[in-house]
C-alpha cells in the first residue's frame, strides 16, 4: 500500500511513518515543518514540503496513493488561543484540502487525528465516544470541524474515513515547545536539574497513551474493513499530574522541586478515555504501560541530538 502522511515530521507522524515502512509500504510525507523536524524524515521517504492547505499541493502529493494518514495540524490549547485564525485554517481549510484530494484520487479512507478537546470539560467519567461535545477551546473547535467535516464525507461521497480522538499522547519524538505537552516540559527541566511548575493544585487528571499505542491504532483503523467513524483513544488509565510528576522524578533521579501556578485557560480539569469502542471495530488495546513508556523515553531524551544541540545553545 502506498500511504500519504501528513505531519510525518511531526512527533506522532514520524512514528506512524517509521511503523508504515517497517510493514514494508511506500510512504509520502506532506510536511511545512512548522512544528515537525527535518531530523524525523526517515530515510527512503518521499518528501512534499508544503501547506496543508494549500489544495493543488496536496492533490499532486496524493496521486497514486490508496490511503491518507491526516496528522497535520495547528496543535495544542494554547497555540490555538494565540493564533485562532491559523488554526482553524490549518485545521478546517487543511482538513478540507485533504477530503477533497482524497475524493479526486478515488481515495477510499483517510484516518484523521482528532482529539479529546473535542469533548471540553468533563461531563461523565470515563469520556466515551457519545460525551458531550462542547470545546473548550479554539482548538477543540477546529477538531471538532475537522472531524465533522470527515463523516459528512461519508455520508456524500461512500467514504470509509476513521476519526482518532487522541487523549495525551507522549513518547519518542516528543520534544519540548512553547506550547508543549506536559511530559518533554517536565523531562527537560528534571534532566536539566530546573524547578517544575505544575498550574493549578496538580490534583488534575490525565489519560496518558503512548505514541507506539497511537500509531499501532492508525494502522488497525487504517487496514481493518470494519473502522469507519469516530473512535475515543487512550491508554483508558489516568494519572494526577502530581503523581506523574514524582514518577518521572524517581526515572530521572531527582527529587522534583514545584511551583504551582494559576490553572491554565483551556486545560480541563479530568480526562480519561473509554476506548471500546476502538477495541471492538479493529482490535486496539492498549501494550505499553505508563511507567515503562515514561522510561523508554526519557532516555531517548537523553540522547535525542535536537534536545541536547538546544540545551548546548542555551547554555
Ligand atoms: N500530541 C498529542 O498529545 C495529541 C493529542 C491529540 C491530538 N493530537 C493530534 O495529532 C496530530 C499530530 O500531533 P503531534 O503531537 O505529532 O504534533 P506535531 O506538531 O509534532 O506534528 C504536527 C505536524 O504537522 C506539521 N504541520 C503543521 N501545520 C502544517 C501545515 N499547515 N501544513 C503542513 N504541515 C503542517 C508540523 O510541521 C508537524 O510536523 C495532530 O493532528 C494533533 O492535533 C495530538
Amino acid at each position: 500500500m502506498k500511504a500519504l502522511v501528513t505531519g510525518g515530521a511531526g512527533f506522532i507522524g514520524s512514528n506512524l511513518v517509521a511503523l508504515l515502512l517497517n510493514e514494508g509500504h511506500e510512504v509520502v510525507v506532506l510536511d511545512d515543518l512548522s512544528s515537525g523536524y527535518s531530523e524525523n524524515l526517515e530515510p527512503g521517504v518521499e518528501f512534499v514540503r508544503c501547506d496543508v492547505a494549500d489544495c493543488e499541493s496536496v492533490r499532486a502529493a496524493a496521486v497514486g496513493v490508496d490511503i491518507v494518514f491526516h496528522l497535520a495540524a495547528s496543535v495544542g490549547n494554547a497555540r490555538a488561543i494565540e493564533h485562532p485564525l491559523r488554526d482553524s485554517e490549518v485545521n478546517v481549510l487543511g482538513t478540507l484540502s485533504v477530503l477533497e484530494a482524497a475524493r479526486s484520487e478515488g481515495i477510499q479512507r483517510v484516518v484523521l487525528s482528532s482529539s479529546a478537546g473535542i469533548f471540553g470539560e468533563l461531563k461523565t467519567l470515563p469520556i466515551a465516544e457519545d460525551h458531550p461535545q462542547d470545546p473548550d477551546s479554539p482548538y477543540g473547535v477546529s477538531k471538532l470541524a475537522a472531524e465533522k467535516m470527515c463523516l459528512v464525507y461519508n455520508k456524500l461521497h461512500g467514504m470509509d474515513n476513521v476519526c482518532l480522538r487522541y487523549f495525551n499522547v507522549y513518547g519518542r519524538n516528543q520534544r519540548f515547545d512553547a506550547y508543549g505537552n506536559v511530559i518533554p516540559i517536565f523531562a527537560e527541566r528534571m534532566l536539566r536539574g530546573q524547578e517544575v511548575v505544575v498550574f493549578g493544585d496538580g490534583l488534575q487528571t490525565r489519560d496518558f497513551v503512548n505514541v507506539r499505542d497511537v500509531v499501532r491504532a492508525n494502522y488497525l483503523a487504517g487496514t481493518s474493513d470494519a473502522a469507519r467513524g469516530a473512535f475515543n483513544l487512550g491508554s483508558a488509565t489516568r494519572v494526577t499530574i502530581n503523581d506523574l510528576a514524582s514518577m518521572m522524578g524517581e526515572l530521572a533521579g531527582v527529587e522534583p522541586v514545584f511551583r504551582h501556578t494559576a490553572p491554565r485557560s483551556g486545560d480541563v480539569r479530568d480526562s480519561l478515555a473509554a476506548i471500546g469502542a476502538a477495541t471492538e471495530a479493529f482490535g486496539f488495546v492498549p501494550s505499553v504501560p505508563l511507567e515503562h513508556g515514561l522510561r523508554e523515553y526519557m532516555s531517548w531524551l537523553r540522547e535525542d541530538e535536537v534536545t541536547l544541540a538546544r540545551w548546548r545553545d542555551a547554555e
